[in-house]
């Protein structure tokens, strides 16, 4: 269940006339223990950016604003696209998934991740991610 990426809905608790707020919560609504949380904003429109998919790291990933377009590769050639176009929407991205990822100019995207950061986590050769035997 948990190795394909998928929505997750996150409750929006509050009304139009007040604002919402959204909650995620470490073994609740989010599968992991959050171990590192980043942000990245002001990406260019016409910029693909991804490419490239982890060893271990599994991701909760939100579009705090804007759009946010994930087309998605796993190891048996699964290719999936999902789009985050709401604060309250989700995505979790299990460990072995090739992603790419296309933002709207007002894109910022919010990540809550199980890992700290570890380059050695990356493949950011393709061929290298389709080839790999996972055991
Ligand atoms: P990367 O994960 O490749 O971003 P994207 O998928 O959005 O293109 O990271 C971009 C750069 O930022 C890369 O040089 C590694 C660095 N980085 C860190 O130093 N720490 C982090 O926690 C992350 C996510 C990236």
């Amino acid at each position: 269940m948990n190795n394909i990426p998928k929505y997750i809905n996150f409750s929006k608790i509050g009304s139009s006339q007040l604002g919402f707020i959204t909650v995620a919560e470490a073994q609740k609504n989010v599968p992991f223990d959050i171990k590192r949380v980043y942000w990245t904003y002001y990406t260019p429109q016409d910029v693909i950016r991804g490419g490239h998919a982890h060893k271990e790291l599994q991701q909760v990933i939100f579009a705090v604003s804007g759009t946010i377009e994930f087309y998605t590769e796993d190891l048996k050639g699964n290719k999936n696209n999902f789009i985050l176009d709401s604060p309250e929407k989700g995505l979790y991205i299990p460990r072995l998934i090739w992603r790419n990822i296309q933002f709207s100019h007002n894109a910022v995207l919010l990540c809550l991740a199980s890992e700290l950061y570890d380059e050695n986590d990356y493949f950011r050769d393709y061929n290298e991610f389709k080839t790999y035997k996972d055991d």
